[in-house]
């Protein structure tokens, strides 16, 4: 049977201030009136119910990642109780879905990107569990056509078509997880390369034994958590096991080496959500070249995006290629040429405490 894994432990933080600790960008809404994690767990309609979607988080936001999803089963928000990026996050999913379910097939999905539309994104995901039904050995990828060479996503090469020509499906003779810049330049000049778009479909079996080969002493840790599942000294188990496991991203553990990739080429539209001038690309901007989602007066502003997560009125005079966002507990103005600059601000507050 098809499951969701929703991984939703990221922070964000060039969304910084309204992406802060407690309210990472998933849980806001930054474009439509749900959240992004709202948005991504609808995004499967009746593909997959709800029984069998899981989030996976860090142990703070679990509390807010249910009152946002009031509809999964309280034990399908799982909290990891120290950050260790995807792998062990997907280990621990496959774990535990696998332990109820041994032929899963798993569907995984990051909570921060905006997809459109719902039907094309479910169309993809049919073809994907028929290419896995063709193989149940394979991984299937999702790519996107890059159309410019960043350095911030993973890159498939694709190789032989795999049957009908109309089917944008191949096998991918290279996977390389953020690239230097000349190597992605190199790539986009190709013309063969897709951007990951970090969604990923596999039998549970698959990824669980490819991350065996590559983590053994993480998928020791993750068994241990498994046999816990469902007695009572569950999170403990969980916080002393997982915390004991090295920090590693799926993309570097597993795809860089695994032998049986296809990629999908995405029927749908994909942005990840990464940045302020991300959120200029999702919401139309006014006459004057502004993305406001505030409550804003701006006289003579051009060019700029204004945020803000309350009521409060936020006024603009004069001003162009700016970003202005504010939140209860702080305020950031800065051009839009500097918008990279934002991660230092999360490492300066954090280094300053
Ligand atoms: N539960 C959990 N725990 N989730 C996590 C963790 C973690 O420790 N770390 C990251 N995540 C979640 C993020 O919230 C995000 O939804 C997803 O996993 C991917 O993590 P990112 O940290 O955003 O990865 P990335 O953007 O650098 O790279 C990945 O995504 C790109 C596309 O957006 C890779 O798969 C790239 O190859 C890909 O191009
Ligand atoms: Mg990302």
């Amino acid at each position: 049977m098809l499951h969701a894994v929703i991984m939703a432990g990221g922070s964000g933080t060039r969304f910084w201030p309204a992406s802060r600790r407690d309210t990472p960008k998933q849980l806001l809404k930054l474009s439509g009136d749900r959240t992004m994690i709202q948005a991504t767990a609808d995004r499967l309609g009746d593909l997959v119910p709800d029984q069998r979607k899981m989030v996976v988080t860090n142990a703070a936001l679990v509390a807010a990642v249910r009152q946002q999803l009031p509809d999964l089963p309280v034990e399908s928000i799982v909290g990891e109780p120290c950050k260790r990026d995807t792998a062990p996050c997907i280990g621990l999913a496959a774990t535990l879905i696998a332990a109820k379910d041994p032929d899963a097939t798993m569907l995984v999905m990051p909570a921060d990107h905006v997809i459109t539309s719902d039907a094309d994104f479910q169309k993809a995901v049919l073809a994907g569990e028929a290419l896995l039904d063709e193989d149940p050995t394979r991984i299937v990828t999702f790519g996107i056509e890059p159309s410019y060479p960043a350095e911030s996503f993973g890159y498939i090469e694709r190789g032989e078509t795999l049957g009908k020509a109309d089917s944008a499906a191949y096998r991918v003779t290279r996977f390389r997880e953020k690239p230097d810049a000349a190597t992605a330049q190199q790539y986009l000049a190709a013309g063969t390369f897709y951007w990951n778009s970090g969604i990923f479909m596999w039998r549970c079996s698959t990824i669980l034994e490819a991350l065996q080969k590559q983590m053994p002493e993480m998928m020791e840790k993750l068994e241990n958590i498994g046999q816990a599942a469902g007695e009572s000294n569950f999170s403990e188990v969980l916080e002393r096991e997982f915390a004991a496991i090295e920090g590693k991203s799926i993309d570097y553990a597993v795809m860089e080496d695994y032998p049986n990739i296809v990629v999908l080429e995405a029927p749908f539209r994909w942005d990840d959500v990464g940045s302020w001038q991300s959120l200029a690309r999702m919401n139309p901007p006014d006459a004057d070249g502004n993305t406001v989602l505030a409550n804003h007066l701006g006289i003579d502003t051009r060019q700029t995006i204004v945020f803000g997560d309350t009521d409060h009125l936020i006024v603009t005079i004069d001003i162009e290629d700016l970003i202005v966002v504010h939140t209860p507990g702080a305020t950031l103005v800065a051009p839009k040429s500097s918008e990279e600059r934002v991660r230092e601000v999360v490492k300066r507050l954090t280094e300053e405490g």
